[in-house]
């Protein structure tokens, strides 16, 4: 391990570890020296992952999660626990939203409340039962993955309501955490064509330029490109950084959330 390395001996979990934007931070995560853990319901991507980062002789660990699960969540932590024996940082990257959210207005309502548990219930359901072991932790942080559809009249109704549920609950997390030295934040990436998103618009990359909706989103954005992985991968470093933010959100999303000057 190099002197410079910023989380030498810290324990980073998390969730949706083994997607773009996941795959993207615990990599940064683990150069930057803490044991990463990538907790995922994709075993093939978490394992092949694992081993790229084992094989760039960085210290990283699968397991199978379902955020979804509480009972398989208890379990992992457990693990966790046993193995680890703290948590020092916990990311919530799992969730997006579901092909079915599409429909918009038309969506079912089952769709909805799917949406709910895997954005806004998966992320309550970790941080809760994660809370022993990041008591445990250095300068413990929880960093929560929001959108700047939060902050926007745009997307689909479920995923939108659920990220903006999901910030609510980062500040009263935040608020009830600050007393056991915990900080609480959240990144609200812009759009990042990852492949999932790539398949959830059109199928293919120069496809998804094409699409109205990230045409016009794009004409929208301050900045002339859309996010790529590494870009979100550096605000959870900043947000577990600094060190008296707490109850905020980080938006990284070239300004589209800010809204274009029409003058
Ligand atoms: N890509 C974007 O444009 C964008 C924009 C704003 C916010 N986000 C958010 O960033 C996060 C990552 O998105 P991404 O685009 O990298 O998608 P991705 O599909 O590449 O990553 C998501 C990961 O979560 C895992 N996952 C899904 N359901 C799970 C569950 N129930 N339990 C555990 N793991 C589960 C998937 O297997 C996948 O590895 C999501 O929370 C998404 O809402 C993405």
């Amino acid at each position: 391990m190099e002197e410079h390395e910023s989380l030498r001996k810290t324990v980073t979990f998390i969730t949706g570890g083994a997607g773009d934007i996941g795959g993207a931070t615990a990599e940064l995560f683990a150069k930057e020296g803490s044991h990463v853990i990538i907790a995922d319901v994709n075993d093939a991507a978490g394992k092949k992952l694992e081993g790229k980062l084992r094989r760039k002789g960085l210290a990283a660990t699968f397991m199978h999660m379902d955020v979804r699960n509480e009972s398989e969540v208890e379990r992992v932590m457990n693990e966790v626990g046993r193995k680890f024996r703290k948590i020092d940082h916990l990311l919530n990257i799992a969730g997006g939203a579901l092909p079915e959210e599409q429909k918009r207005l038309d969506m079912s309502v089952q769709t909805f409340r799917d949406s709910l548990e895997l954005n806004l219930v998966g992320p309550f359901t970790v941080t809760k039962h994660a809370f022993p072991l990041l008591k445990k932790g250095t300068n413990p942080t929880v960093v929560n993955t929001s959108t700047y559809n939060a902050a926007m009249a745009v997307g689909n109704p479920a995923y939108t309501s659920a990220k903006a549920g999901l910030e609510g609950l980062t500040r009263y997390l935040a608020s009830h955490l600050a007393d056991h030295g915990i900080r609480v934040n959240a990144v609200a990436p812009g759009a990042v064509p990852t492949k999932r998103v790539i398949a959830l618009y059109g199928g293919r990359k120069n496809e998804l330029e094409k699409n109205p909706v990230f045409k016009e989103l794009k004409r929208r954005t301050p900045m002339p490109r859309f996010g790529k992985p590494e870009d979100i991968a550096q605000a959870f470093l900043s947000a577990v950084k600094l060190k008296f933010m707490t109850g905020h959100v980080l938006r990284v999303d070239g300004g589209a959330s800010s809204g274009r000057h029409v003058v």
